[in-house]
């Protein structure tokens, strides 16, 4: 039994923030975030919109792609970090709104790792005997980011993107998934305040902890050293070289730190699908967008082999390789 992706949706607010909008709130240019980041816009929430308003819109037209009824899901996954409340699950309010009345529904916190952590989690479930589960990956990342921070507010966007994956026996299907983590870089990137350790109060507030913060340049090198290991890995435990990937459709968080890993690897730019420029890093949903994105023009196809490769906070780290 195989796990395939049986269809595919996503879903972005209306609303555009660019780079020009942001040279208004904070000391930076258009010129510096295109050149250290490769970011032109990004894409922001209406006020009351929330991370499963997203998710209902992708995973209706993963559903839709996928020929199915929400009363066919087995199961409803949705990875993100900034969920509509701490409590319950934002995968219970997309399972409401959906109707999935047969469904288990619960999160996954892998932060921008988290639809290929969710990926592998419904590839276990199908191989033990589920048929439909719908992975969402769905991020409002401006509710948790500092706008008054030059460091991180040019860097994150809001969006989601679904999958329904379906039990098949043919060729088609995920090959494998591998997931790593190393909490000692815990600190990297992080969100001090409002969980458990520092519950919310005015201090929380005052000092700004309820944001995200990174330590940009220490977590770039570590994402290509990663990416590029996980990589490698991956290939070797499928017996795989490079060249026999059609598309490789990583994390969207820099197009530096993409054109580095691209370079180590030795993978063309025609191989890569890039949309950092118009969504920013949407942690969790930026691969479901981008390989969305990368069916409806047509670079992957039935058949195509494709390769995803994530980092983030945590660190975590993941990869998985499908065949369309
Ligand atoms: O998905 C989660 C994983 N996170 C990531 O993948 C992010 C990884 N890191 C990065 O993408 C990059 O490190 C950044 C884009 C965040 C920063 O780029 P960098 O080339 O590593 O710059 P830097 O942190 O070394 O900062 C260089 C300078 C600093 O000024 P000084 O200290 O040299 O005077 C910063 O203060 O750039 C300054 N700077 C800015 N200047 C204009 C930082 N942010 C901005 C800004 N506009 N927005």
């Amino acid at each position: 039994m195989k796990a395939c992706i049986a269809g595919i949706g996503s879903y972005v607010p209306a609303k555009v923030l660019t780079n020009a909008d942001l040279e208004r709130m904070v000391a930076t240019s258009d010129e510096w975030i295109r050149e250290r980041t490769g970011i032109r816009e990004r894409r922001i929430a209406a006020t009351g919109e929330a991370c499963s308003d997203l998710a209902v819109q992708a995973g209706k037209r993963a559903l839709t792609a996928a020929g199915l009824a929400a009363t066919d899901l087995d199961m409803i996954l949705v990875a993100t970090c900034t969920g509509d409340y701490p409590l319950p699950a934002t995968a219970c309010l997309v399972q409401h709104q959906l109707g999935a009345t047969k469904a288990a529904a619960c999160d996954l916190s892998a932060a921008c790792c988290g639809f290929v952590y969710a990926l592998s989690v419904a590839d276990a479930y199908i191989k033990t005997g589920m048929r439909h589960v719908l992975v969402i990956g769905s991020e409002v990342m401006s509710a948790i980011t500092d706008w008054t921070d030059r460091n991180t507010c040019v860097l994150f966007g809001d969006g989601a993107g679904a999958v329904v994956v379906s039990a098949g026996d043919g060729e088609r299907g995920i090959l494998s998934t591998h997931l790593r983590s190393d909490g000692t870089l815990c600190e990297l990137i992080m969100v001090r305040g409002g969980g458990s350790r520092t519950p919310p109060s005015e201090k929380v507030l005052a000092e700004r902890l309820q944001y995200i913060t990174m330590k940009g340049n220490e977590t770039f090198k570590v994402a290509v050293r990663t990416l590029e290991e996980i990589a490698r890995s991956t290939l070797s435990a499928n017996q795989l070289r490079v060249e026999d990937i059609d598309l490789y459709v990583p994390h969207q968080a820099n197009i530096r730190i993409l054109k580095a890993v691209m370079e180590r690897l030795g993978l063309p730019i025609d191989k890569v699908m890039l949309n950092v420029e118009r969504y920013g890093n949407t942690s969790a949903a930026s691969i479901p967008i981008a390989l969305d994105e990368a069916v409806r023009e047509g670079r992957i196809k039935d058949g195509s082999l494709v390769m995803l490769g994530a980092f983030g906070a945590g660190l975590t780290w993941a990869s998985a390789v499908i065949r369309w």
